[in-house]
């Protein structure tokens, strides 16, 4: 009984000690404690032993069952040390790395653009005003002293919604929409998309535009002019030069163009200005009596001037832009460049 007891001890320290993980251990120690286990049959089995014999056997085998619950105890502490050492292993996160920046937008060049001019005019006491897209040909047209007769209105190729609503051609029927709703003084400018049927590289059939109107007593070509050019040397440069061009729009008289020097080759001439070293920007001009009448301002009273430029084209010139389809696009490649 006594060498029974000793083997015990022997095979049971050997078992826990080869138990490779929590699971084997466990089964071990059912195998050795469990109330089918080993021990507790030695235990059953000092009941036939004579009873003299039995306290020091049982002293025996309580120390074995000592002796392997420690050693059980031990040996489940270093396989949960080991386990969570894995575990941290497998888990580890430098916080030293540098975070990774999540992707950030930033305005569409077209936006900026819009904002720059915005600004300037804002600068000069200009608010700014917006109107519909879809819009009605009397304010597209008829109230801008444009009738159906007219042929200028053969030269905005017009997308038609239905029957006397068109897709607006220009940003100028929002000159009539504010000041239908204003008493002068107005001082406005008007961003704004517009449509015409016409597709090339340097037209798209949506583009984009600012409007501009002053109007008030005793305004004179000569403010037109020097608004004009505030803006263009802030915009452009100092150094840019400018020529207004007689020209002719049904909605201002006098109207002229606007042109600049060119803005690559300074004036020397180049394929963007096609050898004249000008640019065309702009068109303006005093607004026409016709249209006070229509937005029954006194006429006789009030004098005024008004302008609108292309967006899209001053990007272009801005950034040597060669097509204007690269501003619709939304390639993500082209528009990270701005
Ligand atoms: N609306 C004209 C166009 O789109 C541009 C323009 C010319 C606007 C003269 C004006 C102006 O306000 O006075 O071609």
């Amino acid at each position: 009984m006594k060498e029974q007891i000793e083997a015990l001890r022997r095979e049971a320290l050997d078992a826990i000690a080869a138990a490779g993980d929590l699971k084997a251990l466990e089964e071990t120690r059912v195998r050795l404690l469990g109330r089918k286990g080993r021990l507790t049959e030695i235990l059953r089995g000092i009941s036939q032993t004579p009873p003299e014999d039995r306290p020091v056997l049982g002293q025996a085998a309580n120390a074995v069952k000592a002796d392997i619950t420690a050693a059980i105890e031990a040996r489940r502490n270093a396989l949960e040390a080991q386990a969570e050492s894995e575990r941290a292993r497998a888990e580890w996160v430098d916080l030293s790395l540098p975070g990774r920046r999540p992707p950030r937008g930033h305005m569409h060049v077209i936006n900026q653009v819009y904002d720059e001019i915005l600004d300037i005019f804002h600068e000069l006491g200009f608010q700014v005003a917006t109107g519909p897209d879809v819009e009605t040909e009397y304010y597209n047209f008829d109230s801008l002293n444009t009738p159906p007769d007219h042929p200028a209105r053969d030269s905005h190729d017009t997308f038609f919604v239905k029957p006397g609503v068109v897709l607006r051609t220009h940003t100028s029927p929002v000159q009539m929409r504010v000041m239908e709703k204003t008493a002068p003084p107005v001082a406005v400018v008007v961003p704004g998309r517009v449509y015409r049927v016409d597709y090339d590289a340097s037209h798209s059939p949506m583009f984009n535009q600012v409007e501009g109107l002053l109007v008030d007593e005793g305004v004179t070509f000569a403010d037109l002019k020097g608004s004009l050019m505030l803006f263009i040397h802030r915009f452009f440069g100092r150094d840019t030069r400018v020529r207004f061009r007689p020209h002719f729009f049904p909605f201002t008289e006098p109207s002229a163009e606007v042109d600049i020097s060119c803005t690559v080759c300074k004036g020397q001439g180049c394929r963007v200005c096609k050898h004249s070293g000008w640019l065309e920007i702009l068109g303006c001009g005093m607004v026409h009596p016709n249209v006070f009448a229509y937005a029954k301002y006194d006429y006789e009273k009030y004098t005024g001037y008004a302008f609108g430029m292309g967006v899209d084209r001053i990007a272009m010139l801005r950034h040597a832009i060669s097509s204007i389809g690269h501003l619709f696009e939304n390639d993500l490649r082209f528009l990270e460049q701005f």
